[in-house]
């Protein structure tokens, strides 16, 4: 039968199979069906989310945060427990014992660690190589990608600044352009703003090996976050998902992306505030800097586990607007392929 008139399940085969093809390098670099990736999230990614992930063919990646060597192993212990598929562990670079939690991973034989956070130390980076395991590293542009790739990367994440929590300034579709048709040495994932499988696809027609989402994983069912912080991201829309910002240009603020809220209102009266104490003389510079940094000390943990959404960093990427329920993670996995294989399928009919 001629391709133009086959029966639609003969298409969808044929599309899922041209879909496998697409994210070929992706699947078998992280060892699972689909080249999908559960973006690492401080206190959201532990063992059941990452192993939800992972058993549903994904690659869920254990999010280290602050834990200290002892929590870590405990949470890798615990995500083996409850899953035989590969995952990762996602250790930020500034952490300071991480060449301590390197070695817990590499002792549990953790294939695939992620350095995040900044541009790793040439010292992590051959621990990490040297106990065996896959490194992943982000890449905000493409003469950085370029010199990750020499210095040992064995894969890339690209994170547009459509992205939930620490933003870099460039979005997604432009990293795209400027970073996928150049890395063909490893395996690239886009990250960002990405909640849908047609988004997914057409970034591996461009080159991509796969993709890292977090805010639709955070309101999965197997989610260990509140209620309230999952009912939050069902409510919001993309434009509610704004940047943390920056009210004088003396005193930085790192661009962290989340929902619009009480807290982040309170953060801008709060600088304005510790502004006039250092313009009056009742503060140094550094005093007030760090005022102003621990403005948000805890406020993840209190949105996520106690479900303070209105006082608390409700962290969230522009892709909570395609949050539509509190799904089973299986249910959303599929539903990214199926957009996908479905966009792959209308074309050859
Ligand atoms: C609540 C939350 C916490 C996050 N924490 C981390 C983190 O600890 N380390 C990290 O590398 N990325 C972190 N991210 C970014 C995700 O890993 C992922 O790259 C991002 O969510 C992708 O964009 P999306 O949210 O639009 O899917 C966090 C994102 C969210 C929403």
């Amino acid at each position: 039968m001629p391709p133009d008139i086959a029966p639609p399940d003969t298409r969808l085969l044929a599309a899922s199979a041209d879909l496998d093809r697409l994210w070929a390098r992706g699947r078998a670099f992280l060892g699972c069906r689909h080249a999908i990736m559960g973006g690492a999230m401080s206190w959201v990614s532990e063992r059941h989310l990452v192993a939800a992930i992972s058993n549903a063919g994904g690659f869920g990646v254990i999010a280290c945060g602050s834990m200290g060597p002892d929590l870590l192993e405990r949470e890798i212990v615990g995500t083996q427990a409850m899953t035989a598929r590969p995952f990762g562990v996602n250790l930020i670079t500034m952490h300071p014992r991480l060449d301590d939690l390197i070695r817990v991973c590499i002792a549990h034989k953790v294939g695939h660690i992620v350095l995040a956070g900044g541009i790793p130390p040439g010292g992590a980076v051959r621990a990490v190589k040297d106990g065996g395991a896959r490194l992943v590293a982000f890449a905000p542009a493409l003469v950085l990608a370029r010199r990750l790739v020499r210095s040992g990367a064995d894969a890339l994440v690209i994170e547009g600044s459509e992205a939930g929590g620490h933003i870099g300034p460039v979005s997604v579709t432009v990293l795209a352009q400027e970073i996928l048709p150049h890395i063909r040495e490893v395996p690239v994932f886009v990250a960002g703003g990405i909640g849908r499988g047609e988004a997914i696809l057409a970034f591996l027609e461009m080159g991509a090996s796969g993709a890292q989402l977090g805010t639709r994983f955070a309101a999965a069912s197997e989610s260990i976050a509140h209620p309230a912080f999952k009912q939050a991201f069902v409510r919001a829309n993309a434009r509610d998902a704004v940047p943390s910002v920056q009210l004088d240009e003396r005193f930085p603020v790192i661009p962290v992306r989340g929902l619009a809220n009480a807290g982040t209102r309170r953060f801008l009266e709060h600088q304005a505030q510790t502004l006039r104490r250092f313009q009056a003389g009742e503060l140094t510079k550094e005093t007030a800097q760090l005022e102003i940094e621990h403005f948000w000390a805890g406020a993840l943990r209190r949105a996520v586990i106690d479900g303070d959404v209105e006082q608390g960093s409700v962290m969230a990427g522009q892709s909570v607007g395609m949050v539509g329920s509190v799904q089973p993670t299986g249910e959303i996995i599929a539903e990214l392929v199926g957009q996908a294989v479905a966009a792959l399928a209308a074309r050859a009919g």
